[in-house]
């Protein structure tokens, strides 16, 4: 974040953050009228004289003079330097904050050097998936998963060997430095001078343009002192987990085309889904991903598909998607939510029932309404008594409020309001049969 930020985010940071919610962690508020009111957090005070007024998105504090926004509430109250509020605050609100502007001197890392260091060691792992002895456990594994040379190529896979000595020599000779290499995230934190990819097949990560930002390396061996099945780029300057997209720039022109665009959680099911005849698919980090990356990178895509895996990760990644997907509802902003057979992927799926019925799944896609009431239903424990229904209530009128748009947060509660309605009967007061 170098230089001003920009009002815009500002505005969209305060707006997408009631600030009763945010200073109600602190401070005991009590609902007056259309403010709310509590105990001056800076003074000694027996009469409440601090107020909180989120539609002006405003505090007060009579007794010390004090007030402000968001963000000089968490200066006054926490202390904090107004740069680190607002990154707090657009964490919180899932917002990426603009990238800090690339300087080629100093200690500051450079997206250019780590962007060429990016494009450099793939290029060596994509030539040592070919070498003939180092890359032939690599090319058989890759084979054995039914992919082509063609594929492999096309998808600019690698291969890196144990040593990682062949990769800074070949670095070296295409004039990228030790800090370079550092700054694209290629070498190991914990062995001094290692290379971060070891034994791994590896899978580049592209931008919306197709250029390298990152990669995944995927562990071949089956033995349990190699670390993760998979392992991902650190988060570099170039490399930011929640929004790197794996496929977008191919995923993103079909998507265009077909008006939705599916996401699944692993690089292997991109490419299954890919080769099925879904080109519009594209692969989160680990089950995160930012709406707001996705309604900025996809203006023209009207519906976005879930289909995350039926696991019990799976399931878990899919109910917080339900939370991403509230926060993001709004015209034109849809999301849909595809199940999968329990103990499947996208990938294990096509390879046992083919590309119709994964259309047939996809279609049968069920919306953020019906979504959320299942999981709500699902941890009320289906209880439905009176204290379970009241649970239910509770947490619809608590998700329902999280969405921002507020002409689609009234549609929500009326809809879910009726649904309510519908299953569990109107609510009365015992005293109205007397
Ligand atoms: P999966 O374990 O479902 O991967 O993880 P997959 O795509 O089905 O892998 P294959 O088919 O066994 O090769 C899904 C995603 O979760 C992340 C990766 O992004 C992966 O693509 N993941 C998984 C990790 O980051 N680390 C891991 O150890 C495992
Ligand atoms: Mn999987």
């Amino acid at each position: 974040m170098e230089g001003r930020i920009d009002t815009r985010i500002l505005d969209d940071i305060r707006s997408r953050i009631r600030l009763s919610d945010l200073i109600g962690n602190d401070v005991k508020l009590a609902r007056y009228g259309t403010e709310f009111r509590g105990l001056s957090p800076f003074q000694d005070e027996n009469t409440p004289s601090f107020t909180v007024n989120d539609t002006k998105g405003f505090w007060h504090c009579f007794s010390s003079k004090k007030h402000g926004d968001h963000f000089q509430w968490l200066q006054d109250y926490k202390g904090m330097a107004f740069r680190d509020a607002v990154k707090a605050l657009a964490d919180v609100a899932r917002i990426a904050l603009p990238e800090p502007t690339a300087v080629s001197t100093g200690r500051l890392p450079c997206r250019a050097a780590a962007s060429a260091a990016c494009a450099a060691a793939a290029s060596y792992w994509r030539g040592q998936l070919s070498a003939q002895v180092e890359g032939r456990a690599a090319r058989d594994y890759l084979a054995g998963r039914g992919l082509d040379q063609a594929e492999v190529s096309a998808l600019g896979l690698g291969w890196a060997p144990h040593s990682s000595r062949g990769l800074f020599e070949a670095l070296r000779k295409k004039g990228v430095g030790r800090k370079a290499m550092s700054d694209a995230g290629l070498l190991s934190l914990v062995h001094d001078g290692a290379g971060f990819f070891r034994e791994r097949i590896i899978f580049p990560i592209t931008d919306q343009r197709g250029t390298v930002i990152g990669f995944g390396g995927r562990r071949i061996g089956v033995g349990t002192g190699d670390g993760p099945k998979y392992l991902n780029s650190r988060e570099t300057v170039l490399f930011k987990k929640r929004e790197a997209l794996y496929g977008l720039d191919v995923a993103m022109p079909a998507a265009a085309r077909r008006g939705r665009i599916i996401v699944v959680e692993g690089y292997t099911d991109r490419i299954a889904m890919a080769r099925a005849g879904f080109a519009e698919t594209i692969a989160v980090q680990g089950s995160t991903v930012d709406f707001a990356v996705l309604r900025r990178l996809l203006p023209k895509v009207a519906q976005r598909v879930i289909l995350f895996d039926g696991d019990r990760a799976g399931k878990a990644a899919y109910d917080r998607m339900i939370d991403h997907a509230l926060l993001d509802a709004a015209p034109g902003c849809v999301t849909k939510f595809a199940n999968l057979t329990t103990g499947e992927d996208p990938d294990s799926y096509l390879k046992g029932h083919g590309s119709a019925e994964m259309e047939t799944i996809i279609a049968g896609a069920i919306g953020l309404e019906e979504a959320l009431w299942r999981r709500t239903i699902a941890r009320c424990g289906g209880d439905l008594g009176p204290e379970g229904r009241s649970a239910v209530v509770g947490e619809l009128i608590r998700c329902a409020d999280m969405i921002v748009h507020s002409e689609t947060k009234a549609w929500f509660h009326t809809t879910l309001a009726s649904r309510v309605v519908s299953e569990f009967g109107a609510r009365r007061h015992l005293r109205e049969v007397l």
